[in-house]
């Protein structure tokens, strides 16, 4: 039962072709054995017990001349799996990589991928699909396969295209703004929009926020019902903006990218292709939908064949119409607008006065909206290629992108498409010559993620149960260069120690900077987003106690990482990216690299729009490809950490600082809520938080400790700390979801629906105070965050068990 486990070696390193499993011959060494069969038999014979230590010695000898000499891994894999059960990564690999990985061939490849449209459904896209898994193919990765799912995408009609028109008193056209059709591409639009057309006043707000409708309501007196409003693009808000717009009964929404954040006036107006600023033309397409159901017509399964499917008449879809403009057409409305002035805080970059409305200064002219926006069943595809792991094939380290784009999507995503391709190359060519990861890596390349992550979210749904129990980590390669500044991280706490050392290993790519001392990603990186943490978070103390026992090892390599008390800034997940479900519905670490700016308003203003193609990384954003590089060598260096090292490399202590510092702004939060009733209830529920997350605190310490005192012959229990660390964040996950969204499963990494400041939360504590705060209905808040806090303290208690000892 265990046979696979036991070396199959003599003293001189000759294959030993005559085993019996039943004797114990002197000579045949056994280190691994395990069961109750050779604890009789040790019994029997304590002095071949003895000889046993002996060669056990010179087993391990042998070990260690053994991993120096290459030639052996050639050696039939039936009779080498246990050597190598027990092996640790191969660090000379990380050198290869970093020396593998060619801008060229990523330039290249981004050419490949934006040159044409590739809106997910379109045959483009399919042919790219197709491409990649010819590709992926030429690179050797096995088991290459292109999967399809049937699912609903929204398209705006070719043959009659969305208006933005102002009419004057007898309906014709006074004015008619241009959102035109791109050849081979869609028009601009926000899909899933409904269809309609309305006729009104216009009435300016900055954001289409709450504060701002009430503000309008309340103090301006304007009644909003049946009006059309017009608001800026808020990047990453356009989900709060619509559903705002709804509850106060608007007819029509239009969203333009205001200059002060797209293209600031100060800056002398120059626009693509001199800067990456957005030129007065340029329109962002979006899509409604950030909700992490993926296939609108499949939640929670497969849209698979055979899938049910809701009616699509069912859907509840926002009921608002909706459309986005250029802010040259912008210009044209706004500055039309009769009315008072807005406040001084809503004027945005436009060089006159912003008026609120309603209407316009001649009130004989109205604004006419029309969206043909159409529902549309398409097939749509994921490519899937693996790398088996040579010793634990069943743990999967994934690493993903996005495919599909509005239009040509040079940044986002085909920037990460080619990163990926590069990755997988230089993977599959280390595979030819000899070297295989320890666990299987999967490459993806997702399809329609732009809609709704709808790709990767499919495949989660339809290999969920397995993911559960065999996903290490999710890699995401996504909008991967906007800038040259630093890198930016989006990371699971799990992951942060894993994404320091990678960086750690990578070269600044800014030879000005090096030259000055700031030599790796990760020095700049902290450098250029640097926290200060705050060191009297609870468990410092208890590392600073236990220090002096661990000085190097793992475990003092892991409590020196969490008691740095400057490090650069990991931020918190969103749920614009294939991280998103792979965080909040099946709780797998995911991390999500990019290169960026460090002083943009919005990360890079020609984001899904027209302008959105090669030209901008050639001539503006990467000429020489070497940022792209930087990420791809440090994507890669993760993966072949994650992928090969004998322990997955989680540091348990950073999670227990996580939530610590979770709690520790729940406190600050709530004693601003001045309720009595939610003092006098919620008070104890944050001292029993504090104690669980105590005891996880300790019992992380504990873990990392037995691990570094594992016995490192023992392939089982290298097997079962592994299986420990990758159980984990699956504690955190509740088949009920959070209490305002059932497709957040995550209690902890989930984004939350309402954001407070920015702060770090628990995001289903986070949503209920958000509703506290803005004096929204109370006694539901106060029901569900009587419900949710006890099974917040339960997942928290289920994650200390799982990593606690085993028995
Ligand atoms: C698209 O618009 C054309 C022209 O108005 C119309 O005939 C057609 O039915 C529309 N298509 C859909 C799917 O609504
Ligand atoms: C509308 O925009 C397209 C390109 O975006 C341009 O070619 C066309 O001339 C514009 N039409 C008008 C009427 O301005
Ligand atoms: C505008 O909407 C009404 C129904 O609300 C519909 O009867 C009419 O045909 C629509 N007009 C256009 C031009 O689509
Ligand atoms: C607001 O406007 C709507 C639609 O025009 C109208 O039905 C409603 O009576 C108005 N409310 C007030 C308070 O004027
Ligand atoms: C304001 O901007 C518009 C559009 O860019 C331009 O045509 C106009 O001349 C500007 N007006 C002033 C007073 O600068
Ligand atoms: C429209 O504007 C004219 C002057 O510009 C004004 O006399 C008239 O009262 C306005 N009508 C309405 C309904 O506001
Ligand atoms: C970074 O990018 C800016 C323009 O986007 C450019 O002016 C600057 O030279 C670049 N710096 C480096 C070190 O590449
Ligand atoms: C630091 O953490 C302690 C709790 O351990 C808290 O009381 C204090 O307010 C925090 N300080 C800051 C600046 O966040
Ligand atoms: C992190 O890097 C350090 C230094 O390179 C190394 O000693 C340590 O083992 C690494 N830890 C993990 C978990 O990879
Ligand atoms: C909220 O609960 C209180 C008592 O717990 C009750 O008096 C009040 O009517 C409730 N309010 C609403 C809006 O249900």
């Amino acid at each position: 039962m265990a046979a696979q486990y036991r070396p199959y070696r003599d003293e001189d390193g000759i294959e030993n072709e005559q085993i019996d499993w039943g004797d114990q011959e002197a000579g045949t060494v056994q280190i691994y054995e395990k069961t109750s069969n050779s604890r009789i038999v040790s019994n029997r014979h304590l002095v071949i017990g003895g000889v046993g230590v002996a060669l056990l010695g010179a087993l391990m000898g042998l070990l260690v001349g053994y991993f120096a000499h290459s030639e052996h891994i050639n050696c039939k894999p039936s009779l080498a799996v246990a050597l190598y059960s027990v092996k640790d990564e191969d660090p000379t690999i990380r050198s290869k990589i970093l020396d593998m990985v060619d801008p060229k061939n990523i330039k290249a490849n981004l050419r490949m991928f934006s040159d044409r449209p590739h809106v997910a459904g379109s045959e483009t896209d399919q042919e790219l699909a197709l491409y990649i898994k010819s590709l992926w193919e030429t690179q050797k990765l096995e088991n290459v396969k292109k999967v399809s799912y049937n699912v609903l995408l929204s398209f705006p009609n070719a043959s009659s295209p969305n208006k933005v028109n102002v009419l004057n008193e007898d309906g014709s056209v006074l004015f008619s703004s241009n959102i035109s059709f791109e050849k081979h591409g869609v028009s601009p639009y926000v899909a899933y929009s409904p269809s309609g057309n309305v006729t009104g006043d216009m009435v300016y707000c900055q954001n289409c926020l709450e504060d701002d409708l009430r503000f309008l309501q309340e103090s301006k007196n304007i009644n909003l019902s049946e009006k059309i409003l017009i608001a800026q693009i808020k990047p990453g808000q356009l989900v709060d903006q619509v559903q705002t717009a709804e509850k106060y009964n608007i007819a029509g929404l239009i969203l333009y990218p205001d200059p002060k954040l797209y293209n600031p006036p100060l800056l002398g107006g120059k626009s693509y292709p001199d800067t990456l600023w957005l030129p007065a033309d340029g329109i962002p397409h979006f899509s409604l939908l950030q909700n992490g159901v993926g296939d609108l017509l499949t939640p929670g399964y497969p849209a698979s064949e055979t899938a049910y499917r809701i009616e699509q008449d069912q859907l509840k879809l926002p009921k608002i119409i909706i459309q986005t403009l250029s802010y040259g057409d912008a210009y044209h409305l706004i500055s039309s607008l009769a009315g008072e002035d807005a406040p001084e805080s809503w004027q945005g970059g436009f060089n006159f006065t912003y008026k609120l409305g309603p209407g316009f200064l001649n009130n004989k002219t109205k604004v006419y909206m029309e969206v043909n926006n159409q529902q549309v069943k398409k097939k749509i595809s994921n490519v899937l290629g693996y790398i088996t792991g040579k010793v634990e094939p069943d743990r999967y380290v994934i690493i993903g992108n996005q495919r599909d784009a509005w239009i040509r999507g040079a940044v986002g995503a085909s920037g990460g498409t080619a990163v990926l391709m590069e990755l997988s190359r230089v993977f599959g060519q280390l595979l030819q010559e000899g070297w295989r990861p320890r666990r299987t890596i999967i490459f993806c390349s997702w399809g329609a993620e732009e809609f709704n992550m709808i790709g990767s979210t499919e495949w989660i749904e339809e290999n969920l149960k397995i993911l559960h129990s065999r996903a290490v980590a999710y890699i995401n390669a996504g909008i991967v260069v906007t800038g040259n500044s630093s890198i930016s991280v989006m990371a699971s706490p799990l992951l942060y120690h894993a994404i320091y050392n990678s960086t750690k290993e990578v070269p600044n790519p800014n030879e000005e900077e090096k030259q000055i001392g700031i030599e790796t990603v990760y020095e700049n990186w902290k450098e250029t987003f640097p926290v200060s943490r705050n060191i009297s978070f609870p468990l410092y103390h208890l590392l600073f106690i236990q220090e002096q026992h661990s000085e190097l090892g793992l475990l003092g390599n892991y409590i020196s990482s969490a008691k740095l008390t400057v490090r650069p800034r990991v931020k918190n997940f969103d749920t614009k990216g294939g991280y998103s479900p792979f965080v909040t519905r099946a709780g797998i670490p995911a991390v999500d690299v990019s290169y960026v700016h460090d002083a943009m308003p919005v990360s890079y203003p020609l984001i899904h729009s027209k302008y959105d193609m090669l030209e901008v990384v050639e001539n503006i954003i990467d000429p020489t490809f070497k940022y792209h590089a930087t990420v791809t060598k440090v994507l890669g260096e993760l993966l072949r950490d994650l992928a090969d090292s004998l322990f997955i490399p989680f540091n348990l202590l950073e999670y227990a600082e996580f939530l610590s510092g979770c709690s520790i702004s729940l406190r600050k939060i709530s004693v601003n809520i001045e309720k009595k009733e939610f003092q006098q209830r919620y008070v104890s529920y944050l001292d029993t938080l504090d104690t669980v997350i105590d005891e996880f605190g300790e019992a992380a310490y504990k873990f990392h400790n037995s691990q570094e005192h594992l016995d490192l012959s023992d392939p089982m229990a290298i097997r079962r700390i592994n299986d420990q660390l990758l159980l984990l964040e699956r504690a955190f996950l509740d088949s009920r979801g959070l209490p305002r969204n059932f497709f957040k499963k995550h209690l902890v990494l989930s984004p939350s629906e309402a954001e407070i400041h920015h702060e770090t939360l628990f995001p289903g504590l986070e949503d209920e105070l958000a509703e506290l705060i803005n004096n929204n209905d109370q006694n539901t808040s106060f029901s569900l965050l009587e419900q949710h806090f006890p099974i917040l303290i339960f997942a928290i208690q289920t994650a200390t068990t799982i990593i606690s000892a085993v028995v």
